[in-house]
């Protein structure tokens, strides 16, 4: 399973880029505007930023409602840092959100079909020519519902007829969810970056590096 990481702070991005683990960014709405930012301007940084991923994800803005008006945005996100082929164009999961994503998918450009909460929906997502599909597990779990189950099917359906939509498992909130999507075959986990950080760590580890540097001073005495 591949990492992306669920941000649109710069210095969260470029810090795990440097630790070479990233493939690609996720961003949506309320994740731009919390950088209080000009959405285009934050992208083209973002590409900028990470010549060697995959995918970066710009989501067409809510104002963007019919097919026509999503993939009229789409087009123009699409030029930004020259073509960048990076650039995938997010779409929600609606009748219009798939029609964007088909006339996208026929013109080449990489499209993430996001807010996907039934197996149903994937499938649709992939039979559009979706070339990820956004699974948001923390928020089914907050409805009470398995996230995590829902990855399960989808990467089994997707196996069963062979479909090459990749799985973004999104909506990840803590450590368990990362090892629960990648058993259940998510091509790839969309993580915030404190969850990054949780998984990087353990306290046996810090106590090790504590115990290895008492030691270390003992010895220098
Ligand atoms: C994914 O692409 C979304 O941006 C994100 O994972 C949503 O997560 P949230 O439910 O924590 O807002």
């Amino acid at each position: 399973m591949k990492f992306f990481i669920d941000t649109a702070n710069l210095a969260e991005i470029q810090k795990v880029y440097k630790m070479g683990i990233l493939s690609g960014v996720t961003t949506n709405p309320s994740l731009v505007a919390k950088e209080g930012v000009k959405f285009e301007d934050r992208i083209e940084q973002i590409l900028q930023a990470v010549p060697e991923v995959e995918s970066v994800s710009a989501e067409v803005t809510p104002d963007a409602v019919t097919a026509e008006q999503m993939i009229a945005q789409a087009l123009e996100l699409a030029k930004i840092n020259n073509n960048d082929p990076k650039i995938t164009i997010k779409l929600p999961m609606t009748l219009d959100g798939l029609e964007a994503c088909r006339y996208l998918s026929k013109k080449g450009i990489k499209t993430n079909v996001t807010l996907i909460f039934t197996v149903n929906q994937a499938l649709l997502a992939a039979r559009a020519g979706a070339t990820y599909v956004s699974p948001f597990l923390g928020r089914l779990d907050d409805i009470s519902e398995d996230g995590v189950q829902l990855v399960t099917k989808v990467a089994e359906l997707f196996r069963v007829h062979n479909l090459d939509t990749q799985i973004i498992a999104a909506s990840v909130r803590h450590p368990d969810h990362v090892t629960r999507v990648a058993l259940a075959g998510a091509h790839i986990a969309t993580i915030p970056f404190k969850v990054i950080e949780q998984i990087a760590k353990h306290p046996l580890t810090d106590q090790g590096i504590a115990k290895f540097a008492a030691d270390w001073q003992n010895a220098v005495k």
